[in-house]
């Protein structure tokens, strides 16, 4: 894979786009600036921050690249047990360090995608975009969730490991299996938004851009919402699996049982 950032945009002065956070700009957010290459990704003319729109009735909704300042509001998020007790990966309590390790950790993943992107490459290993944001009236934006389709998933390593090869192919073998980790402030739940949100990453980016063609998705038993939203999508539940997922040692250590739910475009 070629790592060239030639043509890649250096992003130096983000105004603040979180009332609460001021960007600092880092060697890391640099953006491929070629439309061509980046479609059906749009391109924010004031960053130069490549983003997806939601369609109507959510067109106040982005899809962006991970930033460093959102580091805080996925704290905050990540300490709601609206949030954090439907989810087995994230440490508990959830510190500032935890979220500034892994605010490095998807910038830095998002980037490698951006590079891959860069060669002109029609299929590449992941989706670059996955914070999502509302924007306000005056233009500002806030962090409402996040999304990420990817082949290797924390809360449960068992189901990429069922395929040993999984993460060593390549981009756009349509054999790859991925899974899918999400969620959405609770100021912003049971408004269609992370539905609309999955559909328009499934369609503008994963099928075309990933051939994704098999996805595994799983949510503790109970959770109605992600369930919802993964058979709005077309998902279906195959499968209740027991002892699949286990809790951090913050909250109990111990396991949980999971749904499976499978998708699979032809
Ligand atoms: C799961 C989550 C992302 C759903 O986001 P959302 O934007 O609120 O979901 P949607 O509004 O698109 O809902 C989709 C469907 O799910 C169902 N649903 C959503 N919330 C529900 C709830 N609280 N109770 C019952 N059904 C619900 C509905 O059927 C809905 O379809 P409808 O709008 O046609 O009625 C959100 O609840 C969340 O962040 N939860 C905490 C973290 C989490 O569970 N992440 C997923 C881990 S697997």
């Amino acid at each position: 894979m070629q790592r060239s950032e030639s043509h890649l945009l250096a992003k130096p002065d983000l105004t603040p786009l979180n009332s609460q956070a001021t960007l600092r700009a880092t060697p890391m957010d640099v953006f491929p600036t070629d439309p061509a290459k980046l479609a059906p990704l749009l391109i924010d003319e004031r960053t130069g921050e490549p983003y997806l729109q939601l369609p109507s009735p959510h067109e106040r909704i982005r899809i962006t690249p991970p930033r460093e300042a959102d580091v805080d509001s996925i704290v905050q998020h990540m300490n709601d047990p609206r949030i954090f007790e439907y989810l087995a990966s994230p440490p508990h309590p959830y510190s500032r360090d935890d979220g500034i390790k892994w605010s490095q950790r998807i910038r830095t993943a998002s980037q490698a995608v951006f590079r891959e992107i860069e060669t002109g490459a029609q299929f590449v290993s992941g989706c670059p975009v996955r914070s999502i944001r509302e924007i306000q009236e005056d233009g500002s934006d806030v962090y409402i969730g996040d999304i990420l389709i990817d082949r290797e998933n924390d809360d449960v390593a068992w189901i990429s490991s069922s395929d040993a090869n999984n993460s060593a192919k390549s981009a756009g073998d349509p054999s790859i299996l991925y899974s899918i980790g999400d969620y959405l402030s609770p100021t912003h739940h049971r408004q269609g938004i992370m539905s609309a949100v999955l559909n328009t990453v499934l369609a503008s980016w994963a099928i075309p851009r990933m051939n994704c063609r098999r996805i595994v998705a799983t949510a503790f038993i109970g959770n109605v919402a992600s369930v919802g939203v993964f058979k709005k999508a077309g998902f279906k539940h195959t499968r209740d699996q027991k002892d699949a997922a286990r809790l951090p040692e913050g909250r109990g250590g111990h396991l949980r049982d999971l749904h499976i739910m499978e998708w699979t475009h032809e």
